[in-house]
């Protein structure tokens, strides 16, 4: 068999161009984080899931990182709304699902329900600290959630990164055509710099094949934003990767910054994508001191291997080790923190805009050729 089972056993399909909008009762105006959800339940990345949650799901969810049934799901997926919306829906509704104008869904209504918002911060991000930006997000989204089973009837915009644009039935066909039977997916949000790099090839040295799938959905004002990354992606693969063992694919969910339990989230999604493994290094999908460095890597002993279902391969802190001459982490290199290369994404994020590449031993002299002109206007 190439690649893995999806989460639950069934690969979730609900995209429908032809389904009878005319048996919608009324219309909810969803913004950008619902719609990626909506795109992704519908086209199975979020397999079993078929719609947003439920309330006896969310709260299963939140308290337990479970749906209901039992099944490992660690990220409530809502649809919040406008009280003052909500109160002119009934369970037993249909209502048409639109984004700036457009109907991209239909969602038959379950459940109206008003979630402790405080309760989600606490569980799904470690704090309800507002400046936490996953915490910001969740605050400032609407108050009731709104529960069903979904209809995708229209596609979102690909935008710039159509050729990378692939359904996890595209991606898991892909792997059976190049024969594929072992895969490591690897999340990103950042240009991949010589320790992503590094821990890629270590995968890459006991599996098939790597699935590079940087996240595209909304993310904060200052990460690097997608379409200078997916330029940075494309400049390194031509340059550094074998091309017949590397699958680029844009990933386009929004970004949490739920640290460990976004990383089971991220593993069980690329599951569906088809990934055998995932790479979780150093404070996976973290941000700011929220977490602890190795947090990410921690939360996975908190289920059995057969209930993810996807092998999680954890890398340590790595980076250029000058007295080795190599990459390396503290596993494999014996020297002090003086002999390594370690800049901060904020620290390398000031250089770029200065128009200054980081050393070679961070970056990749391409890729920081790509970021530096990427951003330039961004910085004037
Ligand atoms: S994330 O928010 O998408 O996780 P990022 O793009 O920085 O952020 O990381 C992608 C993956 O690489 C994550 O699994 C992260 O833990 C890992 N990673 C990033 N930098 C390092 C590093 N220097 N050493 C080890 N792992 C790292």
């Amino acid at each position: 068999m190439s690649g893995s089972i999806p989460h639950g056993n069934v690969l979730v399909n609900r995209f429908d161009p032809t389904a009878d909008l005319s048996r919608a009762t009324g219309e909810v105006e969803i913004d950008a984080f619902a719609l990626s959800d909506l795109e992704l339940i519908a086209i199975g990345g979020y397999s079993p899931i078929t719609g947003f949650l439920q309330r006896h799901d969310y709260e299963s969810v939140v308290e337990r990182m479970r749906l209901a049934d039992g099944t490992v799901w660690s990220i409530p997926i809502t649809l919040p709304v406008p009280a003052t919306v909500a109160n002119t829906l009934q369970t037993g509704d249909t209502v048409r699902l639109v984004y700036q104008g457009e109907v991209y869904g239909l969602l038959e209504i379950a459940d109206i329900y008003s979630p402790d918002k405080q309760k989600e911060a606490r569980h799904v991000y470690g704090t309800d600290d507002v400046n936490h930006p996953g915490v910001k997000k969740l605050l400032d989204r609407p108050e009731t959630y709104l529960g069903g089973p979904i209809t995708l009837v229209k596609r979102a915009d690909k935008g710039p990164f159509a050729d990378y644009h692939f359904d996890p039935a595209e991606t898991r066909a892909a792997f059976a055509e190049k024969g594929w039977k072992t895969i490591v997916g690897f999340q990103t949000r950042n240009p991949v710099h010589r320790a992503h790099e590094y821990i890629q090839k270590s995968a890459l040295e006991i599996v098939d094949g790597l699935f590079l799938n940087p996240l595209v959905g909304e993310t904060k004002a200052d990460d690097i934003p997608a379409d200078v990354r997916m330029k940075s992606y494309q400049v390194l693969l031509e340059k550094y990767y074998p091309a017949g063992r590397v699958k680029l694919a844009v990933f386009p969910a929004a970004m949490r910054y739920a640290g460990p339990r976004e990383a089971i989230f991220h593993a069980l999604v690329r599951k569906n994508y088809g990934c055998t493994h995932f790479i979780v290094g150093r404070d996976h999908a973290g941000v700011g001191n929220y977490y602890g460095t190795y947090d990410a890597q921690h939360i996975f002993r908190q289920f059995q291997p057969e209930e993810l279902g996807i092998t999680p391969l954890f890398f340590e802190n790595s980076f250029y080790c000058k007295t080795c001459g190599n990459m390396a982490s503290s596993k494999t290199c014996p020297h002090g923190s003086e002999h390594h290369v370690a800049l901060s994404g904020t620290k390398v994020r000031e250089m770029l805009a200065r128009g200054e590449a980081p050393p070679p031993e961070f970056s990749r002299p391409e890729v920081a050729r790509v970021l530096i002109e990427g951003l330039r206007p961004l910085s004037v």
